[in-house]
């Protein structure tokens, strides 16, 4: 898990100077599958990916831009300056999965969508730093939740962060709202996702008739980050880090 985890986070170092004004999704998602396959060795999860009521993913990375919330599907759509892009990578590397996410701004960005990029940064590291045994999924669910209602923003509900392992998604179910004490408790060894999507405005989400885009009702702007964390004796340990992971946040 922690190769996966690594590769995971790798992918997203690779794909980093490709993100500009001018690229189109669809470009990013090829240049993605092409290092997974060709440099890695690694299997893109997404490709064909078919959960129960879906039909199967078509491409090898998630491009989510500006009001776009998660599952964003790569193609034609060509980044311009001010715009925002969550890509998720997740890879199977010898049976294993690494699931990872960053924001990145296209360009000028403006001030607005810098704060939801950096709050929502700030979210997903307050919900990992409550990973610990003993702690249980509420307590990281509530801090997050209350940064992201404290800045004015909202948590979308419909998706949450997940187990993971052999397996692409598995229990237990990490909720990014909650109440301390409530949910799972937290032992040694477990390893699960956390991976908030906060919107600017409200919580509704819409899905498009692509079957798995996810935009917000209000189309308010969106941004996630998700790493993978492992539950370790004393605390916690990322399992998506690499060279060019950006540095956690000051505590
Ligand atoms: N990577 C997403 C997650 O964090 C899931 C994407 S499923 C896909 O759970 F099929 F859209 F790729
Ligand atoms: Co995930
Ligand atoms: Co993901």
């Amino acid at each position: 898990m922690r190769i996966a985890g690594r590769l995971a986070s790798e992918v997203l170092d690779f794909i980093t100077p490709h993100v500009r004004p001018g690229i189109s999704t669809g470009e990013l998602d090829r240049l993605c599958h092409d290092y997974m396959v060709d440099v890695q060795g690694t299997i893109p999860a997404p490709l064909n990916y078919a959960p129960p009521g879906h039909t199967p993913y078509p491409k090898s990375i998630c491009t989510s831009v500006n009001h776009q919330v998660c599952h964003g599907i790569p193609g034609d759509r060509v980044l311009k300056s001010g715009d925002v892009v969550n890509i998720d990578i997740t890879v199977i590397k010898d049976g294993y999965h690494g699931d990872t996410s960053r924001m990145f701004e296209v360009g000028n960005v403006s001030t607005q969508a810098k704060r939801l990029c950096a709050i929502t940064y700030e979210c997903m590291w307050r919900g990992i730093r409550m990973v610990r045994p003993g702690a249980h999924l509420g307590d990281i669910g509530h801090a997050i939740q209350t940064l992201a209602e404290a800045s004015g923003y909202s948590i979308v509900r419909e998706f949450c962060g997940h187990g993971i392992g052999t397996r692409f998604h598995e229990d237990p179910q990490v909720l990014h709202y909650g109440r301390p004490g409530a949910g799972v408790k937290l032992q040694a060894g477990m390893i699960f996702t956390i991976e908030p999507m906060v919107n600017a405005g409200q919580a509704r989400i819409r899905q498009l008739a692509d079957g798995w885009t996810i935009v917000t009702a209000d189309h308010s702007p969106s941004a996630q980050w998700e790493h993978t964390v492992l539950v370790t004796e004393d605390g916690h340990e990322v399992l998506t880090v690499s060279a060019g992971s950006p540095p956690p946040p000051p505590a």
